[in-house]
């Protein structure tokens, strides 16, 4: 026994004993194609995001991945005091398109890496040749890299919206050791990637698309971006679930997320940033896809509000704060008698959930017994809105259809509702109320608990309320 003890070799001995050759030099994973999610095993289903079949196995190199590669490298780190870091070129580059500027936060901050997500032909390519032009047409020398289109099909496009600055370069590529060292050599000022989904680092053999392979260039491009101070724009696709293709993981990885939504069919366009480390998120920027383009929508409540039916059941204007800017909407209900045993609740543009949660308080308190109505909701104009503020104003708009009475002329709605039948506070009263006051309101059911601390306007009436049977009273 002594003796075996004494002659059993080490692990380590025993691994340094396997000549190279033999020595695995690539580590094989199983990828949720997903998600993202990874295991050393295949898998039926993914135990991170529920997907049946999604797994793919992948190589994955070790060491490209920290950018140990000649190029883009990470400098090696030191510690260093706050306050001694320079701060030389802290201006942001404007495009001139003041929507897409203000979604930014203010313009695009050298050295930041931007993911655009959105649906397929919602017209994020033409977005961002806009913005380059804006910026070429600035002085800045930018450049767009296009691997789903060819060079000629970014000039057809150049020529129908009139952007084709000198400073505008273009190339159709999807390998991103080229790209990269393209940028070495020409340093462009702004770079677009469209889309990191066509990217592929020739040093793994998952196909382009691929988590690892989408996830390889956008750490490539990220290390770029941070080490050389050159701002990168990556577009990428969006599942039918609705989240950017493949990885989430993108989403953690780069410094702001805007989202191009919109539907297909209506001609306005919503830039939403749903991350940002440089500005305040919710923010959005609205846009109106024509011929020669997208054009800026500089007040968007009244577009939204300009095919309102005047004294119609069912609907019913408030504000919503997105972001740092108040836009009105209008909320439409209509309810109707059942011919289910379960009744219908079909709800486009706001929260499901919040929805049903209102009904249970309107059938409580309000004694609408709309057990026996299908619901149908909506938001004029293909809009999405999520915020409490608008509690209220959905249970108006629903009592409306129910009662079949439309709501008091020039009235606006505000407040949240608790389960108890309160209206509560909200924030940004002011705001919402200069902007309803802009567009022409002169009546404000606003909370009463807000209405202590606003000075009295000129020009609008603001009624106080507490609860959601007194905003019944006042409004029908
Ligand atoms: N001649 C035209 N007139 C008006 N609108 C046009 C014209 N050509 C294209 N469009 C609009 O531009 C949209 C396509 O824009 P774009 O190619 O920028 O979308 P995308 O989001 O980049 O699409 P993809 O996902 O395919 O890359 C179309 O859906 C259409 O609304
Ligand atoms: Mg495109």
């Amino acid at each position: 026994m002594a003796w075996y003890i004494f002659m059993r070799p080490t692990i380590s001995s025993a691994l340094n004993a396997i000549p190279d050759i033999v020595k695995k030099p690539i580590k094989t994973i199983f990828c949720c194609q997903n998600c993202g999610y990874q295991t050393p095993k295949w898998m039926g289903k993914c135990p991170d995001c529920g997907q049946w079949h999604t797994f793919v196995e992948e190589a994955l190199t070790i060491g490209e991945i920290r950018g140990t590669k000649p190029g883009f490298t990470v400098a090696p780190a030191t510690a260093v005091p706050i306050h001694s870091i320079e701060l030389d070129n802290e201006e942001r580059h404007t495009t001139g398109i003041q929507e897409f500027d203000r979604v930014l936060g203010g313009g695009i901050v050298p050295g930041s890496l931007v993911l655009i997500g959105g649906d397929p032909g919602i017209g994020k390519s033409t977005l961002m040749l806009q913005a380059l032009n804006g910026l070429a047409g600035r002085g800045h020398k930018v450049l767009y890299v296009s691997g789903e289109e060819s060079v000629r099909q970014l000039r057809m496009r150049s020529k129908r919206l009139s952007a084709a600055s000198s400073d505008m370069f273009v190339v159709s590529e999807t390998d991103l050791e080229l790209i990269l060292r393209m940028v070495e050599s020409n340093h462009p000022d702004v770079l677009v990637i469209d889309s990191i989904q066509t990217m592929f680092s020739p040093d793994l053999t998952s196909a382009p698309g691929s988590v690892s392979q989408v996830r390889e260039s956008a750490m490539r491009l990220m290390l770029l971006s941070k080490k050389t101070g050159i701002p990168v724009f990556l577009v990428g696709h969006v599942t039918k679930e609705g989240a950017i293709a493949g990885p989430r993981l993108l989403e953690h990885m780069v410094d702001t997320v805007l989202y191009f939504e919109g539907d297909r069919n209506h001609v306005f366009r919503i830039l939403r940033a749903v991350k940002n480390r440089f500005g305040s998120t919710n923010e959005i920027g609205v846009f109106e896809m024509k011929e020669r383009g997208l054009d800026e929508v500089a007040n968007p409540s009244a577009v939204f509000l300009s095919e309102r039916p005047a004294n119609a059941p069912g609907s019913v204007v408030t504000a919503s704060m997105e972001g740092t800017r108040p836009i009105l909407v209008e909320l439409q209900a209509l309810a109707g008698n059942t011919s289910f045993a379960t009744p219908r609740r079909t709800i486009l543009g706001l929260d499901p959930n919040r929805v049903a949660l209102l009904v249970a308080i309107m059938e409580k308190k309000l004694g609408m017994h709309l057990m026996g109505h299908d619901l149908f909701m909506n938001v004029a104009g293909g809009v999405k809105v999520d915020e409490p503020a608008l509690d209220t104003a959905i249970i108006s708009a629903v009592a409306s259809s129910f009662l079949d009475k439309s709501i008091r002329e020039g009235f606006i709605v505000l407040g949240e509702v608790g389960l108890t039948g309160e209206v509560r506070a909200i924030s940004h009263v002011e705001t919402r109320i200069a902007e309803t006051q802009k567009m022409g309101f002169r009546k404000c059911l606003i909370p009463q608990s807000n209405l202590k601390r606003i000075v009295e306007k000129e020009g609008i009436e603001l009624i106080g309320i507490r609860t959601v049977s007194e905003a019944m009273e006042i409004l029908f």
